[in-house]
Order: C-alpha cells, then structure tokens, then sequence
C-alpha cells in the first residue's frame, strides 16, 4: 500500500510504517504547493497529512484513489467529514497524546497574561529594566479565581487540574455534554455559555473547531466579560473575531488575551494586536514537545498500519465508516 507524508514526521513513525512493509513517499521539498501537494495525493492510497491542507469536496474528487487519511493532529476541521463519509474513507486523529503539552501553553499563557510577562520582557529587551516601582507593571494573582472552559475534552480537563492544583481555581464549563469525569475529579460545574462568559476570570477555549462557531467570542461576548478577564485561545483561531478582541483590549474591556492561535494564521506581521502590552502570542505551538510530536507519529502510523491490515484506525473521527 502507498503512503504519502507531505512533511518528515519524527523517525518513530516512518519506521513503524516502513517496518509494516509500506511504500512511504516523502517529497525532497516539505514545502510543497497546492498543486504539488494535489499530485502526491492522486498518486496514493492513504496520506498521512501534516498541516491544515483542506480536504474538502474537490480534494475528494480529484483523488479518487485516496482510501485513507491520518492526520497528524488532533483537530479535523479542515477534513469534510460527510464527504470522507460518502465515500467510506476513515479519517485518523492523534488524540490523548499532545493532551498534556496543549494544556501547558493554555497553563502557560494564563500565567504570562496575568503577569504581564510579554510587556515586561520587551522592556527588558529595550533596556528598560527601570526602577523598582510599588505601582507599575502590576499582575492579577490567579489564587481562587474561576477558570471557564468552553469545551471540556481532553485537553480542557488537563488545563483545569493544572489550574485548581497550582492556583485552587473554580472550574465552570459549557459543553455540548456533561464531563462526569471533570464534575467528580474537579469538581467542575456545568455553566450556560452566558454564565461561562459573565462568571469566568480566565475564559480559555478546548472545542473542536465546527464552521458554525466561526467568530463566536466576538465583541457582543467580549462586552460581558469581567473587566479582570484572561481570554485564552489554543484551539483554532476561527473561533475569536481578532478585530473584536484587538477593541476589548485597547479599550481593556478584558484584562488580557494569550492566544496560541490566531485569524488568519500566520498572523499578519503587522496585524496591530502584536502591538499591544496585554498580549501573549504564540506560533500554534501547542503539541510543539518532543514528547508529543513523537507520540502524534506513534499514533498517525497506528492509524496507517491498522488501515493497512484491514483495521479499524485505532482513533477515528468518523467511525461511522466501520458500520456503512
Ligand atoms: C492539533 O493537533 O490539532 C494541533 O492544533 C495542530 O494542528
């Protein structure tokens, strides 16, 4: 069976296939063009797909030979999903394994945020240490403050045993279901999306991103937040309209964002929210560990060598494929 990997993954992964017998193609040149990219996928039976490349309704139909597809990623918002379903293709994910690493940059970007780390680093890198000042570059503390989570998954729940071990935080959240899990071991409780918004001192966001939740945390959300709120977002940048966000936090309608993610991604150079003091922003570096990126290629292979066999994929988002 050919497998296409537009991108070298961490050797453990490209052993395991080539260990299972597998004829992997790895282009020279991992920065390919649509259209080259396109070319690989005709020519293959599964891919094993680093990156936010769409497979939408035409890359199916362009790519009759495609039987599979394992992401090397946990989201799947830029895969449609019914038509992958139409045509029987499974589509693999790497959950559980860059759980705890997504969680620590949510960690992390509360913290930095509310300590103003960013600010204070430029003014270090400006040669402007200053003196000790009682009333200047002042944090929040995080102790006993509330933490609402809109999508309590996996990674939602490492960020809220993080937050209520290091700072006794009250954990909220708003899902489409309950996690019993996280009411008995966190005692978190379930909130409306209002009440998650009103109540929430830090607001950080671990949904799958659906086309329906485009610019959901907008200003009319922004508006009712607490004037000492933390906006995290480590999930897909569609989720916050950045125009709206950049206003409440020149207008400090919100205490601060960090943002993992960003809309568009990259961010524009000169998008005018890098410009602002009480901002993180990272380069979606979420899964960014040796520790997760290996254990993502650990799993997108699994996914790869139980298609091989015949196998279910050992973390479908689909797995309704099985049942057709
Ligand atoms: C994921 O795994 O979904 C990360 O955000 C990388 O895309």
């Amino acid at each position: 069976m050919k497998v296409f990997i537009n991108k070298r993954i961490p050797e453990i992964g490209i052993k395991m296939l080539e260990d299972a017998g597998l004829e992997i193609t790895i282009p020279e040149n991992d920065n390919l063009s649509h259209e080259e990219w396109l070319s690989y996928c005709k020519n293959t039976d599964a891919i094993l797909n680093v990156g936010n490349h769409s497979f939408d309704k035409d890359f199916f139909e362009q790519c009759p030979n495609v039987k599979a597809i394992a992401l090397y990623s946990v989201g799947f918002d830029h895969v449609n999903i019914k038509e992958a379903n139409h045509r029987n293709i499974p589509i693999g994910n790497t959950p559980d394994v860059l759980s705890k690493a997504t969680s620590d940059v949510a960690f992390l970007l509360m913290q930095s945020v509310a300590r103003r780390a960013s600010y204070n680093f430029q003014k270090v890198k400006e040669g402007n240490w200053g003196d000790f000042d009682p009333l200047h570059a002042l944090g929040q503390e995080l102790y006993g403050k509330t933490l609402g989570i809109f999508g309590l998954g996996r990674i939602g729940f490492e960020m809220a045993k993080k937050s209520l071990k290091a700072f006794d935080m009250s954990i909220i959240y708003h899902n489409r279901s309950h996690n019993e899990e996280a009411e008995k071991e966190l005692n978190a409780k379930y909130v409306s999306f209002d009440e998650l918004v009103e109540q929430a001192d830090v607001l950080s966001i671990h949904a799958n991103f659906v086309p329906e939740q485009k610019d959901l945390f907008n200003n009319l959300v922004f508006e009712r937040m607490k004037p000492n709120a933390i906006f995290i977002n480590t999930a897909r940048g569609g989720f916050h309209n950045q125009t709206d966000l950049y206003e409440a936090l020149v207008s400090r309608k919100i205490w601060g964002a960090g943002l993992d993610v960003t809309n568009p991604e990259p961010i524009l150079k000169d998008d005018p929210i890098l410009g602002l003091s009480n901002v993180c922003i990272l380069p979606h570096i979420g899964s960014a560990t040796i520790e997760a990126r290996n254990g993502m290629a650990k799993v997108a292979a699994e996914n790869i060598i139980a298609f091989s066999k015949g196998e279910k994929m050992i973390h479908c988002v689909n797995p309704e494929v099985y049942h057709n």
